[in-house]
């Protein structure tokens, strides 16, 4: 490899968080059992959070942020991984923790890489990223209200921040499950491309901002919920019998005003998703499924590639909810 590389660190100095692409060195890095030659890199709104103030989640600075990446490898110390393997990486606290995919090399863990599954490509990989796992994780969360009621079918099921990077993802998802999908967004401009992704209608979020009922009318069979607060406490209320809510964001607040009635009179699970610990098993389980569950012919038509450089100017449109579909980092642009 060459000595020097290009990455995005943070720092924080008293009061003054700085990010810059800085030109840094193998022994930056630190330890690791693989050294990935990174291709692709995404951002996601815990990455918009990290490159705005740290988001309190980098505790230690000097950090190269960035919670995904795919590469390839270039040295390892694993049986399990070869010279030249594509390899991906989501979450596992990389870019929070340890230093992350902003950066044209990383060094981590065995334990946090998955092979990339044939059929994909490395950007592609990226195009999902923790968007992408999370939202398989969230619709196979609602498939398994199947499996609990013994083949009762799920059909009808809702996505809350349908634009953005997880919700896009969950639509399609859902549409290729074979559920009808019906889609909450803010940008009601863009309700053909939510239709092209699969969703079957689409509801204005303005009518999930108030107060929400007691019980409102039983709709959802299944929810994945990106956005928290109001929009989650409606999509709870408006859950039929036995339906499973998969709340996975916070993109709108933390806050959840519910009362009991839809878990004791509906039996309603609230089924909380984290795309951080998850074993081994489960997570080279839901890479499998994408060449069943993804188009990329279609999602590629909600993707934007961009540089390093680029990304700094367009993250802090993520945090005020300005963006839509995917960002993908190409760190060797
Ligand atoms: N639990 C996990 O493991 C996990 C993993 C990944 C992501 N997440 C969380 O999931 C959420 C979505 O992540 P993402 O990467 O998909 O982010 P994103 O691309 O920015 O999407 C968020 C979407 O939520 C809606 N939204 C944004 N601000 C809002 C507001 N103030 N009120 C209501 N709706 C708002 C927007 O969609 P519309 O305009 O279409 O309404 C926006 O596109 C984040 O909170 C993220 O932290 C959690």
């Amino acid at each position: 490899m060459s000595d020097n590389f290009k990455a995005i660190v943070i720092n924080q100095e008293g009061e003054n968080f700085s990010r810059e692409i800085k030109e840094i060195n193998k022994a930056f890095l630190g330890e690791g059992d693989v050294l990935v030659k990174i291709d692709f890199s995404d951002l996601n709104f815990k990455d918009a959070l990290i490159l705005n103030n740290g988001g309190k989640l980098v505790r230690e600075f000097p950090r190269i942020p960035g919670i995904d990446f795919s590469g390839k490898v270039v040295e390892s110390n694993s049986d399990k991984f070869n010279k030249d393997d594509d390899v991906i990486l989501t979450g596992c606290r990389v870019g929070e923790v340890y230093h992350g995919g902003y950066s044209q090399y990383a060094k981590v863990k065995k334990e946090f890489l998955v092979k990339t599954p044939k059929g994909i490509s490395n950007k592609e990989a990226m195009i999902l990223g923790t968007a992408g796992f999370t939202s398989m994780l969230c619709a196979f969360a609602i498939k398994a209200r199947e499996e609990i009621l013994l083949g009762d079918k799920v059909n009808d099921v809702l996505v809350t921040g349908a634009t953005g990077g997880v919700g896009s993802i969950a639509v399609m998802v859902l549409s290729k499950l074979g559920y009808n999908v019906t889609a909450v967004t803010g940008k009601v401009d863009q309700a053909d491309t939510l239709k092209k992704l699969g969703a079957s209608s689409i509801i204005d979020r303005k009518e999930f901002e108030g107060e929400p009922k007691l019980l409102g009318k039983s709709i959802w069979d299944g929810v994945v919920d990106t956005v928290g607060g109001n929009i989650l406490a409606h999509a709870i209320s408006q859950t039929k019998h036995s339906g499973i809510v998969a709340a996975c964001g916070n993109a709108g607040g933390i806050k959840l005003n519910t009362n009991i009635m839809p878990f004791i009179l509906r039996g309603v699970k609230l089924w909380g998703i984290d795309s951080i610990a998850v074993g081994m098993k489960r997570r080279e389980f839901v890479w499998s499924q994408v060449n069943n569950l993804i188009d990329f012919n279609i999602l590629n038509e909600t993707v934007k590639v961009v540089s390093m450089n680029e990304l700094l100017e367009l993250f802090p449109k993520m945090l005020k909810g300005q963006l839509s579909g995917r960002i993908v980092v190409d760190v060797n642009k």
